[in-house]
């Protein structure tokens, strides 16, 4: 594709969308499980969990298995592009009820399931900042953990570590505890970027947490980049990509700056002056795309990048790559219980979230409540959907050639699809449709087709701009 053709449909196609680690996406939740609806859809979860590992012929007790994550939301100081749900503190006196609080949690789980030790297939710690916790602390709560859940064989456990707090005891802890997956919050190496964002770390520091993970055993290690951030220039990412592919994580995800300043008043902190706009952000993402292409790593999917001898790469091929909140994962592990304040849960065909509010989230557990604050129930179309939607995420494809793989809205989303085909972005036939290689950078659009439910709350969301010079279903011909 010529360089013409690929800013023609970077343009055309530059709409927000969901990351879709969910679907229904979060703002699309209508109905709120009661705690025994809940409960029922998690058992029926476990127990088709069993029958996959049963039926895969490795036994009950291998692989499959819940996937169970554990947010710790304190971080030692906000950057201020971020947005996620966090705690910002240099005290760890908080530590000791939160963890209290996360077990409790748990053990709310075993007792209304009836169950002794959870026995779960994937085990991800995320933030906020896991390693904000001393090696120490780390120790405390991943014996305690490991005494009421139980990793089956194959199992997975990974964490999310900010370089500048994580040494080389809180390492040794979580190999002890058979951590091989490890994802490093880098964001941009540019120190005029990193002061604005207040997010200052060099090279050397990822380059050392990076080493001593390998020497520990860690198989995958990961780095966070954002692009879009403010001050980015074309010659500073590319600086940053440089830093990155001397120091050759085995994958990265690149994601788009997410700027939300009214649900995440830290970043005020710049101005939107700060930030590339239009073609110069675009530029930059392509920049990165492009780079980490020629550098050997491949696009897996939304936003993120694997080198060839990585297990998401090898799953993506296997057929087996998986899709939640925690992002990709190399095999297919549900339900998803999270544990923590603001913690995401994936029943299959129900969605819970819990509390918030650090204070409401630990009282709500304290009483002997399971703290969910919200959720939503699927519906048929949801559930159809939502397959689709997931294959295409996690394979590149999708059919709907079986009577359950149709709905009405199958038909409009093929109806929705026309321009992204003429645009030779997917391939559509009577039975169902391919992302092609010029498609992977926009997929998220392609999803976007089989989304009922955005489409009904905004009529007005194209998969592309409707006006943006360039002729509809010309750009292939360009
Ligand atoms: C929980 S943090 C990673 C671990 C650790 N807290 C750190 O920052 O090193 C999750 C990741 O979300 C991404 N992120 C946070 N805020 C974002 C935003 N506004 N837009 C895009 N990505 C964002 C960052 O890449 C960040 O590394
Ligand atoms: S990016 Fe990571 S370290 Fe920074 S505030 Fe967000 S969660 Fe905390």
């Amino acid at each position: 594709m010529n360089a013409l053709v690929a800013e023609s449909l970077l343009a055309k196609y530059d709409v927000p969308g969901p990351r879709y680690t969910s679907y229904p996406t979060v703002p699309d939740w209508e109905s709120t499980p009661s705690e025994t609806q809940w409960l029922e859809r998690v058992r029926a979860g476990l127990q088709a969990g069993n029958e996959r590992g049963a039926a895969s012929g490795h036994g009950a007790a291998s692989a499959h298995g819940a996937a169970l994550y554990v947010h710790i939301p304190f971080c030692r100081a906000l950057c201020t592009f971020c947005g996620c749900n966090t705690r910002i503190t240099r005290s760890h006196g908080f530590v000791p009820a939160y963890t209290q609080a996360l077990l409790a949690e748990l053990d709310l789980y075993l007792a209304r399931l009836g169950l002794t030790r959870l026995e779960f297939g994937e085990l991800h710690l995320g933030g906020g900042t896991p390693t904000f916790l001393t090696a120490g602390e780390l120790e405390e709560l991943l014996a305690a953990l490991f005494q009421r859940a139980q990793p089956r064989t194959g199992a997975v456990a990974s964490i999310e570590a900010d370089p500048r707090v994580t040494g080389a005891e809180q390492l040794s802890v979580l190999a002890r505890y058979g951590f091989r997956r490890i994802s490093l919050g880098v964001q941009d190496f540019d120190p005029r970027v990193q002061q604005i964002v207040n997010r200052v770390q060099s090279e050397r520091e990822v380059q050392e947490v990076t080493e001593r993970a390998r020497a520990l055993g860690f198989e995958s290690v990961n780095y966070d980049l954002i692009y879009g951030l403010p001050l980015q220039t074309r010659a500073s990412v590319e600086a940053t990509m440089d830093a990155v592919c001397r120091l050759r994580p085995d994958r990265i995800a690149l994601y788009g700056y997410a700027h939300v300043p009214w649900i995440k008043p830290g970043q005020r902190r710049f101005t939107e002056m700060d930030l590339p706009q239009g073609e110069d952000r675009r530029a930059l993402c392509e920049l990165g795309r492009e780079r980490l292409e020629r550098e050997g790593y491949r696009e897996i999917g939304l936003d993120h990048f694997a080198l060839e001898s990585d297990p998401l790469w090898q799953a993506l091929h296997a057929r087996t790559l998986h899709r939640n909140f925690m992002g990709y994962a190399s095999a297919f592990t549900r339900p998803l219980i999270g544990l923590g304040v603001s913690s995401i849960s994936d029943a299959g065909d129900a969605f819970a979230q819990n509390e918030k509010d650090l204070q409401r989230y630990q009282e709500r557990v304290t009483r002997g409540e399971l703290p969910i604050q919200r959720g939503h129930l699927l519906d048929a179309e949801d559930r159809v959907l939502r397959r689709h939607i997931l294959r295409l995420v996690t394979r590149l494809e999708t059919r709907w050639e079986r009577p359950d793989n149709r709905t009405a809205y199958v038909q409009t989303a093929v109806q929705r699809l026309a321009e992204p085909a003429a645009d030779g972005l997917v391939e559509l036939d009577a039975g169902g449709c391919r992302v092609t290689d010029t498609g992977r950078a926009f997929l998220r659009n392609i999803c976007m087709a089989f989304d009922a439910r955005l489409a009904r709350r905004m009529p007005d969301r194209e998969l592309f701009r409707v006006r943006c010079g360039a002729p509809p279903g010309g750009l292939r011909k360009a």
